[in-house]
This record gives C-alpha cells, sequence and structure tokens, in this order.
C-alpha cells in the first residue's frame, strides 16, 4: 500500500518492519480524541483563513461519518496504516476526495499524537478521580457502620496498642486522599495543549493555537513547541501516582489476606470476592486481593519502563516516545478495575468484631498504659517503663496477663501501684484515653469522619471541574 509519506521512497516497507513499527493494534483506542482534535484543527485552519468554510465542512462531515463508523463497529484498521492518525486521515481522503489531504497543514503527527494523549490522558484522570472517590466513600462507609470496634493495632506485625477498626481504615482514607491530591498535580500538567507545534518547530502558517485549546476545553497552551512534541512528563507523573496508589492498596491488600486468614479471622469476604480451589473443597480464597497485590508489580514496572525509555533522548520526537501508550494504557485499565472491585470489596465485607475484641483479652496491648499510669502516679517514664515490663516478664512466666496480677504482686514491683488500675488497664479505656489530636479515642475518630467528609465535599468540585474540561 502506499504511504501517506511515500514520495521519496523507492522500495516498498518490508512486512515485518511495518507490522513491528505499527501502533494502531493499541492506538486505536485514542480513535474519538484523534477525530475531535482534527476536527477543532480543521474548524481553525478555517477561521484563520486557511480552508475555505466549503473545504472545512467537507472536513468535519468526513470526520463526523468516520466518527460514527467506528463506534457502530464498521471500520476496519490496516497495520500498513501505521497508526490511527494516519487510518483516519487516508479514510477521510477516501470518503470525501483531495480535500481530505488538506487537513494535514500545519500539523506533524508529532503535535497530533500529544494531542491525542493529552486528551486520553486527560479523561482517564477524570474517571480515576472519581473511582478513588468512590474507594473513599465505601471506606468512611465502613468506618462508620462499625465506629466502635475495637482491633489490636500492630507494629512489627506484633501486638503494640488497641485501636478503633475504624482508625485503622481512616488511616487508608487519607492515604487515598493524597492520591488525590497527587492526581490534581497530574491534571495540572496534562491540561496543556501541544497542537500548532508542528513537527518540533512551529508552522509557517497563521494558526491560533488557543481557539484549538478553548474547543478542547485545555485551560493552557504549551510555551515551547519543542517541548510540546517531547515532553512525556505527564505520563511519567501519572505512572509515579498510580504506582503510589498501587502500593497502597497493595498493602491493605496484604492486612485483608492476613485478617481472612483462619488465624486472625478478623474478617470474612463475601463468597462473590473470592474464589474456590480445584483440589482443596474447603479453600476460599482472597484472589482479588492478591491481584491487586501482584499487579502492584507490573503497575511499577511500566513505570521504571517510562522512565527507562526517556533517559537519554535527545530532543524532540523519537519513535521511542511510541512506547509511551501501552504502559500507561495498562495502568489505567488496572488502576480502573482495582479501585472498583475494591470499592464494593470492602462494602461486602463481614467484619468480625467480637474475634477482633476478644483477642485483645488476653494479651499486652495494654502495657503503654500500665506504664502511663505509673507516670501520672509520678514516676519518670523510663523508670515506669522498666517496671512494666518486669510486669509482663512475670505474667509471661506465670501465664496471666497483666489484669490478673494481684494488686500484691503489682505493689511487690513499684508501690506506686493502686486499686484503680485494673480500670486504667481495661481496652476500652485505653482506647479513649489516646485523646490526642489525630488520636483513637472515639472523639478523635468522629472528628476525623467530619473532617473526611469536607476533603469529600472538595474533591467532588474538583470531579465536577474535571467533567467540564473534558470533550
Ligand atoms: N504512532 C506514533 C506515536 O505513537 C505517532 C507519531 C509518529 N510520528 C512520526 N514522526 N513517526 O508516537
Amino acid at each position: 500500500m502506499t504511504k501517506l509519506w511515500g514520495g521519496r521512497f523507492t522500495r516498498d516497507t518490508d512486512a515485518n518492519v511495518e507490522e513491528f513499527t505499527s501502533s494502531i493494534s493499541f492506538d486505536q483506542r485514542m480513535y474519538r480524541q484523534d477525530i475531535l482534535g482534527s476536527m477543532a484543527h480543521a474548524r481553525m485552519l478555517g477561521r484563520c483563513g486557511i480552508l475555505t468554510a466549503e473545504e472545512t465542512e467537507q472536513i468535519i462531515q468526513g470526520l463526523t461519518s468516520i466518527l460514527a463508523d467506528i463506534e457502530a463497529g464498521n471500520f476496519t484498521f490496516e497495520i500498513a496504516l501505521e497508526d490511527i492518525h494516519m487510518n483516519v486521515e487516508k479514510r477521510l481522503t477516501e470518503r470525501i476526495g483531495p480535500v481530505g489531504g488538506k487537513l494535514h497543514t500545519a500539523r506533524s503527527r508529532n503535535d497530533q499524537v500529544a494531542l491525542d494523549t493529552h486528551m486520553y490522558m486527560k479523561s482517564a484522570i477524570q474517571s480515576i478521580a472519581t473511582l478513588i472517590h468512590g474507594l473513599e466513600r465505601s471506606l468512611l462507609e465502613v468506618a462508620e457502620a462499625n465506629l466502635d470496634v475495637i482491633l489490636p493495632g500492630y507494629t512489627h506485625l506484633q501486638r503494640a496498642q488497641p485501636v478503633l477498626f475504624s482508625h485503622h481504615l481512616l488511616a487508608y482514607f487519607h492515604m487515598l486522599a493524597r492520591d488525590f491530591e497527587r492526581l490534581q498535580g497530574v491534571w495540572n500538567r496534562t491540561d496543556i495543549m501541544p497542537l500548532g507545534a508542528g513537527a518540533l518547530a512551529g508552522t509557517t502558517f497563521p494558526i491560533d493555537r488557543r481557539m484549538v485549546a478553548g474547543e478542547l476545553k485545555f485551560s493552557r497552551i504549551y510555551a515551547n513547541s519543542m517541548d510540546a512534541v517531547s515532553d512525556r512528563d505527564y505520563i511519567l507523573e501519572f505512572l509515579a501516582f498510580a504506582s503510589i496508589l498501587m502500593v497502597h492498596l497493595s498493602r491493605l491488600s496484604e492486612e485483608m489476606i492476613l485478617w481472612s486468614s483462619t488465624e486472625f479471622a478478623f474478617i470474612e469476604l463475601d463468597d462473590a470476592h473470592c474464589t474456590g480451589s480445584s483440589i482443596m473443597p474447603q479453600k476460599k480464597n482472597p484472589d482479588v486481593c492478591e491481584l491487586v497485590r501482584g499487579k502492584t508489580g507490573r503497575v511499577v514496572g511500566h513505570l521504571m519502563a517510562m522512565l527507562t525509555i526517556l533517559k537519554g533522548l535527545p530532543m524532540t520526537y523519537n519513535k521511542d516516545l511510541q512506547e509511551d501508550k501501552e504502559g500507561a494504557f495498562d495502568t489505567i485499565d488496572t488502576l480502573k478495575f482495582s479501585l472498583s472491585v475494591y470499592a464494593d470489596m470492602l462494602k461486602g465485607m463481614k467484619v468480625n468484631s467480637q474475634r477482633m475484641r476478644q483477642v485483645l483479652d488476653d494479651d499486652f496491648s495494654n502495657a503503654t498504659d500500665m506504664a502511663d499510669y505509673l507516670v501520672r502516679k509520678g514516676l519518670p517514664f523510663r523508670e515506669a517503663h522498666a517496671v512494666v515490663g518486669r510486669a509482663v516478664r512475670l505474667a509471661i512466666e506465670t501465664q496471666r496477663s497483666l489484669t490478673e496480677l494481684p494488686l500484691s504482686e503489682l505493689q511487690a514491683l513499684c508501690p506506686l501501684f493502686g486499686d484503680d488500675i485494673l480500670a486504667a488497664l481495661r481496652i476500652e479505656t485505653c482506647i479513649e484515653a489516646r485523646n490526642s489530636e489525630g488520636g483513637t479515642a472515639s472523639a478523635q475518630v468522629r472528628q476525623s469522619l467530619t473532617d473526611c467528609h469536607s476533603i469529600m465535599q472538595l474533591q467532588q468540585t474538583t470531579i465536577d471541574m474535571y467533567t467540564k474540561s473534558n470533550i
């Protein structure tokens, strides 16, 4: 097939090379952005007197019918036409004749592909922001429904101090809220319009880049034509944001997997979100959590790939840049799936509050509270720590908990112990006593929930802005 760029060539492209260099198998998902971008470009060329009104109209009609055909599934993408840009342009000329060839005036595929990708990423950011928001809502719902449930808090995966389950969940809310903020930063650097840069240096035609930006709902245009065609920072940043978000989901996954084991038995996932074993009839596996944890590796891999692709690239467009898309697309798909499946899974899980509370009855999660008790009686904290350390050793040796040590034995360790020690060691007391700002006392968690709802409202305003700034 004759190439759109075939003029200076005397031989056909090798079939292997044609397939190797083609991107149509993956960039066809940007067909809508490509066509809407071309329409805006054509309208601008018309307005600036570079195309006649009639030519503009013919091109817009041709593009409209191609868009309809693709959406109806009546379009065959061809590898020989390399990419989405030339597949659409070639079909346009077949459909409306030589005037179709005027569309590419004052444009290059270098600024065209940059435009398409920017538009595609803006729309992906809108969807992903909405899904993060949805997962945050699930976390808030589960936290509110289990407000006073207590579970052991861990450091080093050893029991440390009791916390409210709602407090634990809200930690994840705040991680996701930071992800949302990072995504806002990505948006700011994606919402820049590259078209008009031409191949690299700008164009000899009197174009109006700001008109194109306005039509396509971009808030800014690239200030430098060379930067416009070679910048992939917004994709890098997106992949970095995505990697951090996936790491958050992976950490949550790890906890869900532990919690749903028989050893912990803190939660039970809904049957709809688990799978069985082909050999062991008793198995109910937390596959979704495991897959999200596993897919984190692949998203981090896409970030590493993109960093490596860009390292050492000279200005401006190099074919290496075509490698930006598959990783970004796969990351978008992975994020969308992971976020939506998680939002449902959290809402469907059963929280075994009795079990969480019960494991705290015979452990030492209240040891810090015993030390704090002695500090309130006047003992320096370091000495209190040593006294309680001895109490813990005594309890372990005689297979008792701290609350099972009689007052006489405690007083032998330190005369400051009084009969109010039992009340101070109650798990509920331990929770309520941690009333420092951001602590786990129920008053703090209630306040935190109110704050989270305010964060949600602000996020909604941002999502609404994204909706208005996408076409
Ligand atoms: N398919 C190419 C890409 O995705 C489009 C730009 C090609 N430009 C060029 N001069 N070969 O990057």
